[in-house]
């Protein structure tokens, strides 16, 4: 699988929205970070955010759900236009039928763990899903320290994907940069989300192509 590169826009200016993400054209999906302040201790976006965006921009928008009651509400990002919707497995009630579901509607589905959530547990649900997304720092905030003791889990989830001949893409997000996303790839993550990295640089676009350099290298 190639490699993409996924801004998070989670460190983008979000009175400038639209600008922003046409600030990163070039880049393979847009990712947009929903906090509910009660899975996370942060307040970000929600449904209508995703609406506007989704007609703003032609880039596509990966949906990170960090909220409670996913499968209440992950069906209606895709609705509002997203082409990817992740829910955390640890808030999920029912993970096989919510996946099942943003299938149904037309987006990729996709799963999250956090740092301390092992992927082993999981194994027979990677075929219900499109993308897994590992955690490499605890969710919440941007411009975290990324956590190296992930990448043994990143390593042994890369091995199940292989072992089971699945397609699915396995992404890292949390603290990836010049200096840890070739560690990422090299563990076997395929899909990098980077905030700071991305809109803390002079030039997105730029910071962009110089991560997906790095990443295929
Ligand atoms: C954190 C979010 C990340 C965040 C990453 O909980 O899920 O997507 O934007 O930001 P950086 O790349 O700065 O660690
Ligand atoms: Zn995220």
């Amino acid at each position: 699988m190639a490699v993409q590169i996924n801004p998070s826009i989670l460190s983008a200016d979000f009175a400038r929205l639209a600008d922003e993400a046409k600030a990163v054209e070039g880049a393979d999906w847009l990712h947009v970070d929903v906090m509910d302040n009660h899975f996370v201790p942060n307040l970000t976006l929600g449904v209508p955010v995703v609406e506007s965006l989704s007609r703003a921009t032609d880039t596509p928008l990966d949906c990170h759900l960090m909220i409670e009651a996913p499968d209440r509400w992950a069906p209606q990002y895709v609705e509002a236009g997203a082409g990817s919707v992740t829910f955390h497995v640890e808030a999920a009630a029912a993970p096989v039928r919510l996946a099942r579901e943003i299938r149904a509607k037309g987006a990729r589905a996709s799963m999250a763990l956090k740092p301390a959530t092992p992927i082993e547990p999981y194994e027979d649900l990677l075929p219900e899903l499109d993308m897994l997304l590992i955690m490499t720092v605890e969710p919440g905030f941007g411009g975290q320290a990324f956590l190296d003791i992930m990448l043994p889990k990143i390593r042994r989830t890369r091995q199940l994907i292989d072992k089971h001949g699945l397609e699915l893409w396995l992404q890292v997000d949390g603290g990836v940069s010049a200096s840890t996303i070739e560690r990422c790839a090299d563990a076997g993550a395929d899909v990098f989300v980077a905030g700071s990295a991305v809109y803390g640089a002079s030039d997105p676009a730029e910071a962009v192509r110089a991560l997906r350099t790095q990443a295929e290298a």
